[in-house]
């Protein structure tokens, strides 16, 4: 299937990637139905975007007309089914549980129609280890998005050895038809590229808080008054969740048998207390 051909968008997963991803579809003029097993993430995902772009209104960057037309294309679904059956294109952004997201896909694999691609946004897991839930493997990739997604302009493709080379260059150009930057890997790895980076930085900020050599305000100060980062890592943990963090850890953990993937303590400490960052009020920092 071609660019071209994409009409409808299906997002499975309504949480802080899953909503975002269907407002960028639905703003580039794509009809998109956004599903979710929970009523109440579903309610959260509209509130929350009606409130991104009310400020975006407010900020002159969008008409309240653009806003209007692009919710009036976005659908917010409970049923599988519905969301799927006429739908071109699936982005999964489900939790990052492998056995869930192969039961997904074989569900989707079941209601979708044959020549629908299906996608995940996992942060870790190649699509390899989910193509073969499916009967279409060869229309299974990854497309990997950023936190948060509305801003964020890079998206990792990733060809698996099962993924076609159309499903790879749609997917590619489905991306800049939303107005990201794809990056197109023809090589597996878990973790991808942005990430891997990201993770050597988070270990040595963890390891350097846990040593008590600097705290993490002084260190997110290091890296945003001396490296440059628009954001230091124990700031962005919170924005992302230490919940993603600590799954994507153990996922990397159980992959390779690496002790050195686990978790560190802290994180598993806050993990264990549910202080999971701003989505629970607090996380390394508190909010209000
Ligand atoms: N948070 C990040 O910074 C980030 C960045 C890139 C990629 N990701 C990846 O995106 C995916 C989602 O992450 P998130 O942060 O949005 O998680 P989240 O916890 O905010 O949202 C997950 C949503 O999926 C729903 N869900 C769970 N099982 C489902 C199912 N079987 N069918 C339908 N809905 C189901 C949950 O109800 C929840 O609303 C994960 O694979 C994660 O690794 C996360």
């Amino acid at each position: 299937m071609n660019v071209e051909q994409i009409q409808q968008i299906a997002v499975i997963g309504s949480g802080a990637m899953g909503s975002q991803i269907a407002m960028v579809c639905a703003l580039a003029g794509y009809s998109v139905y956004l599903q979710d097993t929970s009523r109440e993430s579903l309610d959260k995902a509209k509130s929350s975007l009606e409130f991104h772009m009310k400020r975006r209104i407010d900020k002159g960057k969008l008409s309240a007309r653009e806003v209007d037309e692009a919710f009036s294309r976005l659908n917010f679904v409970m049923s599988l089914e519905e969301a799927v059956r006429d739908t071109d294109f699936v982005i999964e952004a489900i939790v990052e549980k492998l056995e869930a997201k192969r039961e997904l896909f074989a569900a989707v694999d079941r209601l979708a129609p044959a020549h629908a691609i299906i996608a995940t946004n996992s942060s870790t897991i190649v699509s390899s280890k989910i193509a073969d839930a499916t009967n279409r493997p060869e229309q299974v990739c990854n497309m990997h998005f950023f936190n948060p997604v509305l801003v964020m302009e890079l998206v990792e493709v990733v060809q698996g050895p099962h993924t076609s080379e159309q499903t790879a260059q749609t997917t590619v150009e489905l991306t800049r038809r939303i107005h990201k930057t794809p990056i197109l890997l023809t090589t597996e790895i878990s973790g991808f590229v942005a990430n891997r980076i990201l993770g050597k930085l988070m270990d040595e900020a963890l390891y350097l808080l846990e040593n008590g050599i600097a705290t993490a305000e002084e260190i997110d100060l290091a890296c945003t008054k001396a490296l440059n980062h628009p954001i230091g890592p124990f700031a962005l943990i919170d924005l992302t969740g230490i919940d993603v963090h600590y799954l994507i850890r153990m996922q990397r953990y159980e992959e390779t048998g690496d002790e050195r993937a686990k978790p560190s303590s802290i994180v598993t400490e806050k993990y264990l207390k549910g202080e999971l960052g701003r989505k629970t009020g607090k996380g390394f920092y508190t909010y209000s």
